[in-house]
């Protein structure tokens, strides 16, 4: 087959994708591209260090061709080259990734999401995520408008990305623009790695290990109410010894249970009714998701929910719905997590690669938030307008707080919860504006947040009759 499949002398192929990490495991890479005609490749893996190279010939059945290597060292930077074996021989690209190193130790993980449409700004995203030197990335859904487009693969991922798939694995929560197409599993065929996924949607769920993190990654596409084939598999995966051996449980999902920054969209009620207990119940440490165009923090129960949607479409409106998340906006942005052992950080950049967020999780320290401040001088009973509140954190010297008020009855309708820029210093009084916009009666609402935007328990203010 081999002089049947080689090219003529001079007869180069068009790469169409260049090739991109798939997978990549302790012991194994899958290295992908497509060419616009079958051609037999060779593909050159090279310890950076110097050592024998891992040499996998492939022959590839369709223009889609994948070579499966395997034998690598654990914990070991490799490059890596993939030609054609005709005469002359053509080099179709080359990358470099690291091999796992199952158990604790450092490791950077990137995350982008809703990277459709506008492809020179997810291209300055990866750009710059790649700077941090993630060895993979965390993909929240949304890669395109239109998944069934193959075209759309190129001009919207496989192109603007190429630079970024070529030196780290990028893992894919897949979301409702991929369209359930059947390119999903054309062009990223993630193996695998559990059992009990149906045939139909193998590679829609499916989970990973890196380090000593266990990755969860879910196709709200798919059912997953209780009984449906995605439900009793992602049981069992919480059941599973690699899940409850892991330190750090990350979960992604295109659809986010809450969000606040798209007006009229609270989030998924399925995904909080059915799938948020079983976070909080199996300790999932962070529920990474995107679909809104924005980045959203919040901590539930244990659960610290991320939405990080801002990886190039556009901004969109704004609606405020669940007062637990305390950092939002409607930005263009990426993430990088840093894990070390017991302790993750993640920081979040915006388009003008500024730090927009970061917070600190560390194992065996609790998360402790701050304690309740109290209200000095509340708003009193009278006509429609603007009044004050005045509030005080209880504790002594040492801690700096930021503080957001509401109208708790108002709060679907006003947007009161945006946190005061600058942080005060406990026991310093601070006075904030209260705007009564029609008649009533109210109870004003506060609380304070720390400096990683731990928020306290809402102190609540007596009913004020507004006329
Ligand atoms: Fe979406």
């Amino acid at each position: 087959m081999l002089c049947v499949l080689a090219p003529a002398f001079g007869q180069t192929v068009s790469v169409i994708k260049a090739p991109y990490l798939l997978w990549v495991t302790d012991t194994e890479a899958i290295i992908m591209w497509e060419t616009n005609a079958v051609r037999q490749a060779r593909v050159t893996i090279s310890p950076e260090g110097g050592g024998t190279a891992v040499v996998v010939d492939v022959t590839p059945a369709t223009v889609v061709a994948q070579a499966v290597c395997t034998g690598l060292a654990p914990g070991t930077r490799y490059t890596f080259s993939v030609s054609t074996t005709g005469t002359p021989s053509q080099t179709l690209g080359t990358g470099g990734f690291l091999t796992d190193s199952p158990g604790p130790r450092e490791m950077t993980i990137g995350v982008l999401g809703d990277t459709q449409e506008l492809a020179a700004n997810f291209l300055l995203n990866n750009t710059r995520l790649m700077k941090h030197k993630p060895e993979l990335i965390l993909h929240v859904g949304d890669l395109m408008t239109n998944g069934t487009d193959a075209s759309q693969w190129n001009t919207q991922l496989f192109t603007p990305g190429k630079d970024m798939l070529r030196f780290a694995p990028m893992y894919v929560s897949f979301g409702n623009h991929e369209s359930n197409s059947p390119n999903i599993r054309k062009y990223l065929p993630y193996p695998e790695t559990m059992t009990g996924n149906p045939v139909d949607s193998r590679g829609h769920w499916y989970t990973a290990s890196r380090g000593n993190a266990f990755f969860i990654f879910l196709d709200s596409q798919y059912a997953f109410t209780p009984g449906s084939p995605q439900y009793i598999w992602f049981n069992g995966v919480l059941a599973s010894s690699a899940f409850r051996n892991s330190t750090w449980r990350i979960l992604c999902c295109h659809y986010p249970a809450y969000s606040v920054g798209w007006e009229g969209y609270d989030g998924d009620a399925n995904m909080r009714t059915y799938l948020v207990p079983l976070m909080e119940q199996h300790g999932i440490d962070l529920y990474m998701k995107g679909h809104t165009h924005s980045y959203e923090r919040g901590y539930l129960n244990g659960v610290t929910h991320i939405i990080n949607g801002g990886g190039a479409a556009g901004n969109e409106t704004w609606g405020r719905n669940w007062p637990f998340i305390v950092r939002y906006d409607l930005i263009l942005q990426y993430s990088v997590i840093k894990i070390n052992g017991d302790k993750l950080e993640f920081r979040c950049y915006d388009f003008g690669n500024k730090l927009y967020d970061k917070f600190t999780l560390q194992k065996g320290v609790p998360f402790t938030l701050p304690g309740t401040p109290v209200i000095v001088r509340g708003p009193k009973s009278g006509p429609v307008g603007k009044q004050t509140i005045t509030l005080k954190y209880p504790a002594g010297e040492g801690g700096r707080f930021r503080y957001r008020i509401g109208i708790e009855e108002r709060r679907s309708e006003d947007g009161f919860w945006t946190p005061t820029p600058i942080m005060y210093r406990a026991g310093q009084e601070i006075t904030l504006p209260v705007d009564f916009k029609s008649s009533g009666t109210y109870h004003v609402i506060a609380q304070a947040l720390d400096a990683q935007y731990r928020a306290s328990d809402w102190v609540r203010s007596e009913a004020i009759v507004i006329q």
